[in-house]
Formats: C-alpha cells, sequence, structure tokens
C-alpha cells in the first residue's frame, strides 16, 4: 500500500556517493559458494562502503542509507533536487535487500542454485548485482541471454528456460554455448535438434499449482503425465540429452505444498527415463514460485523434506530454482507524482498518477481510486483504500515494486514505463523503517 510523501520539507541527507564493491564473478555451483563464502563486502554491515565497479553498477552512484537517513528520507530528497516541472516517476533499488535475501536463500536453499528470472526484472544494476552474488540466470530470449552474457557471466550459468522457442534464439544460443533448455513438446524437440544438437534438455511436466498463485503457467506450459514418455523418446530418437526435469507451481503466492507434489512427480520421471534405458537424469529443476517474507521458510521446508524423500541416496543431482519475484519484489521502491485531480459525485476524488505498472498481470496507467466508486475501469488499482485528502504534486510512493512491473510496461498513451529513473541505494538491514 502507498505512503504519501508531501511535497515540502525534505530533511537534508547524505548522498555519500560511495563504491559498492569490487568482485570477480562467483564460480557457477552457489552451492559450493553458499554459507560464509560469498564476497565479503557483501556479508558486511558495511557494504555500501565497497566499490561500485562491478558491471551493472559501475560508476552509478550509491547512497548509503541508514537508521537516520532511511529510504523515505532520500525519496524525499531526490524529490526536492527534481525541477517542479518534472513529473516522472521513478524507483530506488536497495541492495541490501537483494543482498540479504541471497544470504536468506543461501541459509534456506543450501542445495538450490538460483537461477534469477530475468524477465521478472531485467534492470541491469540487479542483474549485476545477483551476478555478482554468485547467482545464475532464466532467460527466455535471445534479448535476456544478451543482457546477461553483457555483465561477463559465463554462458554455463544460463539456462534457456523457455518450452516455446523462435528457432533464430535457439540458434543464437547455440553459437554463444547457452547449452541448457527446457521443452514440453515434440515440435520443440525437432526445432532444438536441427538448430542447437549439442543443447541439454529439462522436461517441463504440468504439476498440481499450489491455490493462491497470481499467475497460473501450467495454464500454458508443461508435459502432461501421459505426455511424458512420448517426450522422452522422442529426445532419444533425436539425440539429445534429457538431463532433468523443470515445473513452476505459479507465481506469486502459490501455497508451499505444491513442491513437494511437484519433486514426487518429477522423481517418477527421473524413473521413467531410466526404464526407458536413457542416461541417468541429475538436473532437478523447482522453478520459481517463491515470495519473501515467511512464504519462503515455508517454501524452503517443503522443498528440502520433499528433497530429503525423495533424492536422499542421489548423490549426483542438482538441484536448482528460477526465483524472479522473490529477489526482485522488495528491492523496488516506487514513486508516482499526483498529476490532476478530479471530484466525483458520490464517490470522493481520484488522483492520476502518471506511471505505468503491472499487477496482477494487468497493464494498468495507474489510477488511484480513493472510493468505490460506478467508474470501474481496467486502470484501476486501488478499491476502498482510505488516504488523506490527496493533492496535485504530492508524491505516492509504493514499496515492493520490483516484480514484473517495469518488465510489463507498455508505451500505452505515450507514458514510457522504461524510461524511469531507478536510483541505487544500500540501507544498513532490511525493512528498517
Ligand atoms: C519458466 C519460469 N521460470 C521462473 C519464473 C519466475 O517465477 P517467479 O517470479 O514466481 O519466481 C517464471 C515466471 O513466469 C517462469 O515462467
Amino acid at each position: 500500500m502507498p505512503t504519501l510523501v508531501t511535497n515540502g520539507g525534505a530533511r537534508n541527507f547524505i548522498e555519500s556517493g560511495q563504491k559498492i564493491y569490487r568482485k570477480t564473478l562467483q564460480p557457477k555451483s552457489l552451492a559450493k559458494s553458499a554459507g560464509n563464502a560469498f564476497p565479503a563486502e557483501f556479508t558486511q554491515k558495511s557494504a555500501g562502503k565497497a566499490k561500485n565497479s562491478s558491471n551493472g553498477v559501475k560508476g552509478k552512484k550509491l547512497t548509503t542509507l541508514s537508521l537516520e537517513i532511511t529510504i523515505s528520507d532520500f525519496i524525499q530528497s531526490v524529490i526536492k533536487t527534481k525541477p517542479a516541472e518534472n513529473d516522472s516517476p521513478f524507483s530506488v533499488l536497495d541492495l541490501r535487500v537483494v543482498i540479504d535475501l541471497m544470504n536468506k536463500w543461501a541459509i534456506k536453499l543450501p542445495t538450490v542454485e538460483p537461477f534469477y528470472a530475468v524477465k521478472c526484472n531485467s534492470n541491469i544494476s540487479l542483474v549485476g548485482v545477483l551476478a555478482s552474488l554468485g547467482s545464475n540466470f532464466d532467460c527466455a530470449s535471445r534479448a535476456e541471454i544478451e543482457s546477461v552474457l553483457s555483465l561477463g557471466v559465463s554462458p554455463d550459468r544460463i539456462i534457456y528456460a523457455n518450452p516455446c522457442k523462435s528457432e533464430l534464439h535457439i540458434e543464437y544460443a547455440a553459437s554463444v554455448g547457452v547449452n541448457l533448455t527446457t521443452f514440453d513438446s515434440v515440435g520443440e524437440v525437432e526445432k532444438i535438434k536441427k538448430w542447437h544438437p549439442k543443447c541439454e534438455l529439462l522436461l517441463r511436466i504440468k504439476t498440481d499449482e499450489g491455490s493462491g498463485a497470481r499467475a497460473s503457467l501450467s495454464v500454458k506450459y508443461g508435459a502432461l503425465h501421459n505426455e511424458v514418455l512420448e517426450l522422452l523418446k522422442a529426445a532419444d530418437v533425436a539425440g539429445l540429452k534429457v538431463t532433468g526435469v523443470s515445473f513452476h507451481i505459479g507465481s506469486g503466492g502459490a501455497d508451499a505444498k505444491a513442491y513437494h507434489g511437484s519433486i514426487l512427480l518429477d522423481k517418477e520421471v527421473f524413473e521413467t527415463a531410466t526404464r526407458l534405458g536413457m542416461p541417468k537424469m541429475k538436473i532437478l529443476d523447482i522453478g520459481g514460485g517463491f515470495t519473501s517474507g515467511s512464504n519462503f521458510d515455508e517454501a524452503a521446508l517443503n522443498v528440502n523434506d520433499a528433497i530429503k524423500t525423495h533424492f536422499e541416496n542421489d548423490e549426483d543431482l542438482v538441484v536448482i530454482g528460477e526465483p524472479g519475484r522473490y529477489f526482485s519484489e522488495t528491492a523496488f521502491t516506487l514513486a508516482t507524482k499526483i498529476i490532476g485531480k478530479r471530484l466525483f459525485p458520490h464517490a470522493s476524488h481520484l488522483g492520476l498518477v502518471q506511471n505505468l505498472i503491472m499487477l496482477h498481470a494487468k497493464i494498468l496507467k495507474l489510477t488511484l481510486q480513493q472510493f468505490l466508486d460506478p467508474l470501474d475501469a481496467i486502470d484501476t488499482v486501488l478499491k476502498e483504500y482510505m488516504l488523506p485528502e490527496l493533492e496535485v504534486n504530492d508524491w505516492l510512493v509504493f514499496p515492493n515494486m520490483g516484480a514484473y512491473t517495469t518488465s510489463s510496461g507498455t508505451n500505452f498513451n505515450g507514458f514510457c514505463s522504461t524510461a524511469k529513473d531507478i536510483y541505487l541505494a544500500c540501507s544498513s538491514s532490511v525493512g528498517q523503517e
């Protein structure tokens, strides 16, 4: 929910421009480097004092936040220095949130290597910091692969996790050495055989998705139980190596127990491959679906328990995940300026804010609707939410705006959602305000 920042009285703040860190890329396996082995700069409270020469944040100014100088103070200071006529929304990326989430991942899911799903938020600073923290990457297209490679990440840290790929993009993946992808149809097997026969495959299966997910993905992707045999055989006949299985329980708020059932389904596919005399599978890809907060703890418990139950004696097993929302959602805070106000009879007023965002898979021109009114429209993002009287030129601040926001934006009505300014900050701890 938004908080209101009025248009005056911003406190003085210290914008240190301190450097973030200097770090060569981590080795491929985060599992090997988990625990205390994160770059020292990130595990120290003084993360903000390290150097910002890492790719993605190179040369960018970083503002160190503290208990005294909070993200709200920083946002107010940005607003104060903006020319009055500048209506553009902006975001703040708090690197500390990303660092803490990565540490939490390593502690709670020590055997699962994260492949950050770039589609969720492809901001280059976020991707660069994740690369430096040892994350690998899930890319869905040529553009995403190019963007990750441009940071100096080696191609063996990328999975092309899109079961429906264009031939040109497959050819590109082959040319740069991205050698792991997903499939769920015979047609895809044929394309991969033609354009990238050395590529190893993960069979994407349909799972019983947890209830409550904001975006259900098994509707569109994943092989049904009765298709598995045919698909494994098709890959085998094509001379392609199927090294594992992948699934996605649905994005945002899915029931964590769904990981348990899905990992059991994976085990059955592993056994089917063995029965067919195919090479032993070794990669278990548990997809995304994670959110930060207590939901993550529950998800981790389910994942760890299911791996222990179904794969305990499999020493060669490599478990990977494709978290998107987990890393990006809470790291970004959005500030938007109220550019117009209109009163409606029987319904109080609307504040119109210039920004394009995506909520619950809808592309929206953000319109704040303070009280329920008869003009329900697709661009209404909040109903029956009590706010103080809003005035033109006030700013509203929305936390947790990093997942599927700008990456799903459009230029609708000429408002460009990707051109937004993004400021880098590093707070001293998560949720300090
Ligand atoms: C194949 C794949 N992996 C990972 C993700 C990221 O999911 P989440 O943001 O829920 O972690 C998605 C989201 O659509 C996806 O399609």
